[in-house]
């Protein structure tokens, strides 16, 4: 906004009506440029379903961070839906996918076999997953304040669907963020979930730390520092089918990605395995 009223300030300037017609155009298609690189915008969420099955997507504002037009809706095979972040201030939150959704037709209550938020409608209202599921975690600066954002794919609370999320058109690593592997297959048998109804298989494998709920696996009292909670047999699991995402809460080192002024963050379900 400020950028237009500047330009259009200089193009009154100018002498001439016949010099403004040109100018006008012109500085228009700049701002449209402008606009579409996001320079002076915020970002927005892109969400692709690239499953083989529906997928009903969950949004969790942080504590501190404005809820976004939707905390969840249905995403189609291959459809594509938008979310927009805030034209203001930081923005913190995470989203994922929820699988083996249906309406109970005797109570008419929403619920779905993974990540389930709990509402008993599409929406999840400010309530977040229930665990196994592959979060996308994303902590974005201020628009226009130059900052890094922050963004992960966190298996911490186990995993259900593989998801990628990558950044397009900022500045710095900005490399993609990951778990597109299919840990279901690979999923340990004491922490397999397995659908209720239907075939019978994997839908989601859950972390150690839920599992067993003990110290070391949670990272919690002694184990409660970077420095005393380390990879466990169950962790590494997690860690080899998805190397660059969260496996166990204190994994910083190779899972946290950073990136400035991001016009978009586009979030891939079941993303396959390029990158
Ligand atoms: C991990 O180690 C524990 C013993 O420390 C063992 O009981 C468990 O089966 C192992 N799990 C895997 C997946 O290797």
């Amino acid at each position: 906004m400020a950028v237009a009223h500047l330009l259009l300030q200089l193009s009154a300037g100018v002498n001439g009506a016949s010099r403004n017609r040109m100018l006008i155009p012109a500085i228009l298609s700049i701002l449209q440029l402008i606009h579409l690189a996001g320079v002076d915008g915020a970002a927005s969420f892109r969400f692709t379903n690239a499953c083989q099955h529906p997928v009903w997507v969950g949004a969790l504002h942080g504590a501190s961070s404005p809820p976004l037009a939707s905390s969840g809706f249905y995403l189609a095979r291959s459809a594509t839906s938008r979310l927009d972040a805030p034209s203001s201030g930081t923005w913190s939150g995470t989203f994922w996918a929820r699988t083996g959704c249906a309406v109970d037709s005797a109570t008419g209550r929403f619920s779905c076999a993974t990540a389930d938020c709990g509402t008993g409608d599409v929406a999840c209202q400010g309530r977040g997953p229930a665990p196994p599921v592959s979060l996308v975690e994303v902590t974005l600066a201020a628009p226009g304040s130059g900052g890094q954002d922050f963004y992960d794919v966190s298996l911490v609370d186990g995993f259900n669907v593989p998801v990628r999320v990558a950044p397009s058109g900022g500045g710095g690593d900005c490399r993609p963020a990951a778990c597109a592997g299919d840990v279901n297959a690979m999923c340990p048998a004491d922490l397999r979930v397995v659908a209720s109804s239907g075939s019978g298989g994997v839908v989601a494998c859950k972390s150690a730390c839920s599992a067993y709920g003990s110290a070391r696996y949670c990272c919690t009292g002694q184990y409660g520092t970077p420095a005393t909670c380390r990879p466990t047999n169950y962790s590494q699991v997690f860690k080899s089918a998805c190397p660059s995402a969260y496996s166990y809460a204190y994994d910083d080192t190779s899972s946290t990605f950073t990136c400035s002024g991001a016009s978009s963050y586009d979030v891939t379900f079941c993303p396959g395995t390029g990158s």
